[in-house]
């Protein structure tokens, strides 16, 4: 089957630092990957590339059969419709309340929409994000946790098909991790998104991803399942598990 997304060949450097050599990666339709990798291995950068906020130095990236590195800047708009992400650190706009925060993207992409179609999807949204009576709280009157979900439920506004996660559990206790382990897991189950997640917490890695890819010496060195992580004698894959490279 074709893959969803494929990074081909990917080569990218910031001035002399070279981040990746030679990296390739297919996504199935409807798979979740984690990308696991040490701090600085360009893990960000993958899901950036993908929304096309930065271009690699060489090499392509499919999204449903077009490459998106030939598309137009001002086309890109159709692949950013599709394409949802929640932001390492997750920000929201502060001085913006939970309700505009969710329908920023809306009232990005989708000018044409009215103020109660709008509304309706915010509170859908809220509502998915386990958050309903949150829309007319200020960022500053949520927890950690909390403010996780909602930027999740701005990720989610324009119902991608695509969403990907930085970073999405990184700060929060064990009780939120679950809680966003579960959201991811639903989002895949009901809405058949295809999902990237990038973490450093392994537990999660295993819990919501159908195959995990571990990013090392700028290429991506083993993709599988948990199965194959548990049975392969790649060396480096086995020091990274035991955690002897990483954060
Ligand atoms: N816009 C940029 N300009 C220059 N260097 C960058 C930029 N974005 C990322 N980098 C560098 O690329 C490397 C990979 O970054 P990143 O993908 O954010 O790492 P991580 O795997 O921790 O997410 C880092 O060394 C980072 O400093
Ligand atoms: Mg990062």
């Amino acid at each position: 089957m074709e893959p969803f997304i494929r990074f081909e060949k990917i080569q990218k450097a910031f001035d002399e630092k070279v981040i990746y050599t030679d990296l390739t990666l297919d996504i199935q339709k409807g798979e979740t990957i984690t990308i696991i990798g040490g701090s600085g291995t360009g893990k960000s950068v993958m899901l950036k590339l993908l929304l096309v906020l930065m271009k690699p130095d060489a090499g392509k990236i499919f999204f449903d059969g077009k490459n998106v590195l030939e598309i137009p800047n001002d086309e890109l708009i159709t692949v950013r419709k599709r394409v949802g992400m929640l932001f390492q650190g997750g920000a929201l706009f502060d001085s913006m309340t939970v309700f505009d925060n969710v329908a920023y993207p809306l009232y990005e992409h989708y000018k044409d929409y009215s103020d109660e179609k709008v509304a309706k999807i915010v509170h859908e949204k809220l509502e998915v994000i386990g958050l309903p009576d949150t829309a007319d709280m200020m960022p500053a009157d949520l927890s950690g946790g909390m403010k996780k979900r909602i930027a999740l439920a701005r990720a989610i506004a324009t119902d991608p098909e695509v969403i990907l996660y930085d970073e999405p559990t990184t700060g929060l206790d064990p009780t939120n991790t679950n809680r966003i382990n579960d959201l991811i897991l639903d989002l895949q189950k009901k809405f058949k998104v295809t999902s990237l997640v990038v973490t450093h917490d392994m537990n999660s890695a295993f819990k919501v991803s159908n195959r995990l890819a571990l990013l090392y010496d700028k290429k991506i060195e083993f993709i599988g399942t948990k199965a194959e992580i548990d049975k392969s004698d790649n060396e480096v894959v086995r020091k990274f598990i035991d955690g002897q490279i990483g954060e």
